[in-house]
């Protein structure tokens, strides 16, 4: 007999799991939403990307006369967009904008949450067809509702993150997002338009064989994370070295395999970055978030956790150690042995 299963779509299923909370309003299921409809309008343009020398290049006209933009100012413009206009969120943090982005209509106004995010991770690889991602995160403002958004709703610790998730635009586009209660995945049918229920509970494995860092910055590297390398280097069958390197370059796409197959994946501070490269509220942050619920670890490589991290600024950038906890427990081994 062949077996019967229910494809659940991501609405549903956010619905369902807010309505396990006796006093959920709906907005962040409806919030949740949007930043779905979004991203599917996003990997529309993503899809298009190799078509543009043919219908028009970046900064140009395309052939409805409409200015194509670069595909990051595109994502943000997207996401500011949609969610300037739900009533769920009165502020936004974005890479792409200096400042904070206050939505000011008196229904905005009594939006109850911010969002930070990455809204195209990955830019380097656009161009060249590789996986790319979005990044979001979500929190409860600390300011009054119906007044504006302040810094202040936007420099909580990322413990304080009500939800968090990326959009991977890679061989098939998939959502996977934590509303504190483990991670789930979905994956987009692109034939109809719909993300559907594709990883019920994703766990990361304890250890694995990935680690995953810029290797072309050895030499600017701090002791502990060189010497880290080298034992991933070393030929040990008994604990499965040599790792495999794996590196895309888009933080989202490294770890989601990570993630899925276990690994760990490392941007140190280097000479050059003395806070490393990655920022803490919408790249770090929600990324912790997903690899805690999922059962990893994620610190600065110095043994900070870096949900407990107070960010003082909106762009602020931190190291940021990720993955398997026994890949991450040697890693930081490494860190404090070489400090
Ligand atoms: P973004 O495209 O949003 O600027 O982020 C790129 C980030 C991250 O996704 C990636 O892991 C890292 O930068 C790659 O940096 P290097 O090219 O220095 O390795
Ligand atoms: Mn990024
Ligand atoms: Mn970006």
């Amino acid at each position: 007999m062949t077996k019967k299963f229910r494809a659940y779509t991501l609405n549903e299923f956010i619905v369902r799991q807010q309505n396990a909370f006796p006093y959920a309003t709906g907005d962040l299921t409806r919030l949740l939403g949007h930043i779905g409809i979004a991203s599917k309008i996003v990997n529309r343009e993503v899809n298009m990307a190799g078509l543009v020398d043919i219908l028009g290049e970046t900064g140009t006209e395309n052939i409805q006369g409409e200015s194509v933009k670069k595909l990051d100012a595109f994502a943000n413009d997207q996401f500011k967009s949609i969610l300037g206009s739900s009533i769920e969120v009165c502020g936004l943090v974005t890479e792409e904008e200096k400042d904070l982005v206050s939505f000011e209509s008196d229904l905005s106004r009594e939006g109850k949450y911010i969002v930070c995010m990455d809204p195209l991770d990955g830019s380097s690889n656009i161009d060249v067809n590789v996986s790319i991602g979005t990044i979001f995160s979500i929190y409860r403002r600390i300011s009054e509702i119906g007044s504006a958004s302040v810094e202040k709703d936007f420099l909580q610790p990322g413990t304080k993150q009500v939800a968090a998730g990326y959009v991977l635009y890679g061989s098939s586009t998939m959502l996977v997002y934590t509303t504190g209660m483990g991670v789930t995945g979905f994956t987009l049918d692109p034939s109809i338009g719909e993300f559907f229920l594709s990883h019920a509970k994703i766990v990361m494995p304890a250890e694995g064989r990935f680690y995953s860092i810029n290797e072309g910055n050895y030499i600017n590297f701090p002791q502990g994370v060189k010497q880290y390398i080298k034992y991933c280097q070393v030929d040990d069958p008994s604990t499965n070295r040599p790792y495999t390197s794996r590196y895309v370059g888009s933080l989202v796409a490294d770890f989601h395999r990570n993630m899925l197959k276990g690994g760990i994946y490392i941007y140190p501070e280097t000479t050059s970055m003395p806070e490393g490269k990655l920022r803490l509220t919408y790249e770090c942050n929600p990324i912790a978030f997903l690899a805690e619920q999922s059962g990893g670890i994620a610190t600065n490589g110095r043994g900070r956790r870096i949900l407990e991290i107070p960010p003082e600024s909106i762009h602020q950038r931190t190291p940021f150690f990720t993955g398997s906890p026994k890949m991450m427990k040697q890693a930081e081994d490494f860190m404090q042995l070489y400090a």
